[in-house]
């Protein structure tokens, strides 16, 4: 048997302002999605959404999409793919482009074909275009390489040492439609969105440089200032910021959206001393609460 994991992930800083070719800063995360690979008699594809018979599945759209990349390079024989993942749905989390990573990597060890990791990330893009209409290369490409990362170059950047709690709030929210609300907003207003955009991406050039210092409670404060853009360009909540609130005055470096926003999640970075607090201070405003870490490692074989 085949066992592959991949990371979710987090946007330290730049969501929406990557969309129109601004930097961004991303991290993998230690939450994980495992898919292990094993021969079968039929494809079959089980996880806790249900078990799925057949191939191309219907019930596990990325996962049938990544089948397909490999069948494209190979002869393949049917598989059974078992699917768990410490990374809730559509949260922002980039959960879709974990199981992808992960299944493209476990199948290509299993028909022994050799990919490397840039191909990995291409496919599985292209996967995700496919079953969404449209997707960012964020995703797939920090799931795939791991560690921190500045878009759009991919450049590699020091990991700091802190904690990372994560807030989901429970509502699921459209990325497709908050980007084109942002859109809507910048054809109202075009200087004055261009002009926040513009911030964002000074705030992501600056946490690259506090980075690289180790510079923690500069790095929350720009992300605290990255939150307050996001707010003006109307994807943060009530929710989002009730939860923002608490974790600052809890003791937190920053906390903000991460990914699209309008509901989702929010990352929240803490010293270690006040992630307890922190966690126990959030958790009545949402809908789940996790505790992790940045993990400097992307798609590997377990
Ligand atoms: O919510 P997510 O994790 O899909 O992130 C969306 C990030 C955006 O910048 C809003 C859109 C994008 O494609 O980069």
């Amino acid at each position: 048997m085949i066992r592959v994991s991949a990371p979710g992930k987090v946007y330290l800083c730049g969501e929406h302002a990557v969309v129109y070719g601004k930097h961004g800063i991303c991290a993998s995360i230690s939450m994980r999605t495992r898919v292990s690979v094993e021969s079968s008699d039929e494809f079959i594809i089980e996880s806790f959404s249900g078990v799925s018979r057949g191939h191309p599945s219907k019930l596990y759209p990325y996962v049938a999409g990544a089948i397909k990349k490999i069948e494209n390079l190979c002869e393949i024989t049917p598989v059974k793919i078992t699917i768990s993942s410490e990374i809730p749905p559509a949260s922002g989390l980039g959960s879709s482009a974990s199981v992808t990573v992960a299944t493209i990597k476990a199948l290509s060890k299993m028909f022994g074909v050799e990919l490397e990791k840039e191909e990995i990330a291409r496919m599985a893009h292209e996967v995700e275009k496919e079953v969404q209409g449209s997707a960012s290369r964020t995703d797939t490409y920090v799931s795939t390489f791991g560690g921190v990362l500045m878009l759009p170059e991919g450049e590699k950047l020091p990991v700091p040492n802190t904690s990372i709690i994560i807030a989901f709030t429970g509502v699921t929210s459209s990325t497709k439609e908050l980007v084109a609300s942002v859109r809507r907003l910048r054809e109202r207003h075009p200087k004055v969105i261009d002009g926040v955009m513009e911030v964002i991406d000074s705030i992501a050039i600056l946490v690259k440089e506090r980075l690289k210092e180790g510079d923690l409670l500069s790095i929350g404060e720009l992300m605290n200032i990255n939150q307050g853009l996001l707010d003006s360009i109307g994807v943060s909540t009530e929710q989002i910021s009730s939860i923002v609130y608490r974790a600052r005055s809890s003791g937190a470096y920053g906390a903000k959206i991460t990914g699209a926003g309008g509901g989702g999640s929010v990352v929240i970075l803490s010293p270690s001393e006040n992630s307890e607090k922190i966690l126990n201070e959030i958790k009545p405003l949402c809908k789940e609460v996790f505790l992790t870490s940045i993990d400097t490692q992307g798609v590997r074989e377990e």
